[in-house]
């Protein structure tokens, strides 16, 4: 299945009758696997998750951690990018090339890597550094 078309399909499922702003996430890994996730609100605002926190989660919980390529989709004019949190989530499977495909329901807006949106990202050589 495409990212397209899986972030399409999950995007119908995600629970977000506070913002009723529905978001879908698909990712690939380097295996070739698809994983989706839809933002899942929840009444105690704070508590919600983002689409892309479910789909990463779907990926781990199947063994799997490296991400090649992430489309995420919202009904908007505006291409949506991931939030501050879910670039730092992205970036703990991906690398600077992780391709982020920006989509809306009715296609592709545009493209960006995680580089140009994350740039001097905190990384695991930060922490190794600081012992
Ligand atoms: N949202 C996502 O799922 N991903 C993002 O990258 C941006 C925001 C969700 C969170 C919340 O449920 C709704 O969009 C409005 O912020």
């Amino acid at each position: 299945m495409s990212l397209f078309e899986a972030a399409l399909k999950v995007r119908e499922n995600a629970h977000a009758p506070y913002s009723e702003f529905k978001v879908g996430a698909a990712l690939r890994t380097a295996s070739g696997e698809v994983f989706a996730g839809c933002n899942v609100e929840n009444v105690a605002y704070p508590e919600g998750t983002c689409a892309e926190a479910g789909a990463i989660a779907a990926m781990v919980a199947a063994g799997q951690g490296d991400i090649v390529e992430i489309l995420v989709m919202a009904k908007s004019d505006v291409p949506i990018t991931p939030c501050g949190g879910c670039r730092q989530k992205i970036s703990e499977f991906g690398t600077p090339e992780t391709v982020i495909i920006l989509a809306s329901p009715t296609g592709t807006i545009g493209e960006v890597t995680l580089g140009e949106l994350l740039p001097g990202s905190f990384t695991p050589a930060h922490l190794k550094g600081a012992k």
